[in-house]
């Protein structure tokens, strides 16, 4: 089953445990991204071979490309916001995460984004609403424009280029739940929609994008099993399995995914590990 973005559903992957674990600001445990060096440095010429880098396979395979369309433009500045003096339309924050095919996030990967306004009239003369930034440390972007105009043909879209370090372009679209021409519309891609929510009159989308980038995958994400109390209080350096429960802060949390609790995931912060009830 695939991720369903329009309703923020599906199965937890490691993706997901990564994300929850990046957006909580803590480095991503040793048991999902490993030390692959000393791994192979404690592994002897005669050791069986490593098992072959696996695929980033939890329901996301790379971010498909799109075409360009006519309205690119080299050389847009560097921002990350794309808002100007009197900027007409709804507030628009777009946030995620770019990983490599092992599901670990890149560094240094340039976003250039460019869209219409929001009477759907792209700026081919100057740089309105066109802008590039880079992914920080931990491979995360955030886009802050306006949610974009409708122009004859297409559903409502962002369009970028998103390219890691000496790796090929990545050119594609950006989609949005719910817009009635995405029934319509030959370009849209279910596989591009961003999750989008209101904010107060605003709004907030999240997307992630999964590059074909090789990146070492360190160990199996799957824990040492140890035993663990069926109903206990929740205790970092334990070892969850899926279907272990826990208590915290007075309820009872179902976990989703095996793991090894560690501060800073307490069941509240960790969605994508925990469920109350
Ligand atoms: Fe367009």
């Amino acid at each position: 089953m695939d991720f369903d973005r329009e309703t923020g559903t599906g199965p937890v992957t490691r993706k997901a445990v990564l994300r929850a674990a990046l957006a909580a600001g803590m480095a991503a445990p040793a048991v999902l991204v490993g030390v692959p060096a000393l791994a192979r440095t404690l592994t002897g010429p005669d050791a069986p071979a490593p098992e072959p880098t696996p695929a980033c396979d939890d329901g996301d395979d790379p971010t498909p490309p799109q075409m360009e369309g006519p309205y690119f433009k080299p050389n847009s500045p560097l921002r990350t916001s794309l808002l100007e003096p009197g900027t007409a339309g709804i507030r628009l924050t777009v946030a995620g995460y770019v990983f490599g095919r092992a599901c670990r996030p890149l560094s240094g990967v340039l976003l250039d984004f460019w869209q219409a306004d929001t009477n759907g009239a792209y700026d081919n003369t100057g740089f309105r609403f066109r802008g590039h930034q880079f992914t920080d440390s931990r491979g995360s972007f955030a886009l802050t424009t306006i949610v974009p105009g409708l122009y004859p043909g297409r559903t409502r879209h962002l369009h970028v280029k998103v390219q890691a370090p000496g790796r090929p372009v990545l050119t594609t679209q950006l989609y949005f739940p719910n817009e009635p021409r995405n029934a319509t519309d030959q370009l849209f891609d279910p596989r591009l929609l961003m999750t989008v929510r209101d904010a107060g009159g605003a709004r907030e989308a999240v997307f992630d994008f999964v590059l074909d980038v090789p990146q070492d995958p360190g160990p199996s994400p799957t824990p040492t099993p140890t035993p663990t109390q069926p109903d206990g209080a929740w205790t970092a350096g334990r070892a969850y399995a899926a279907g272990d429960r826990a208590s915290y802060g007075g309820l009872r949390y179902l976990c989703l995914q095996a793991h090894t609790a560690q501060p800073g995931w307490e069941p509240p912060n960790v969605p994508a590990l925990w469920r109350a009830g």
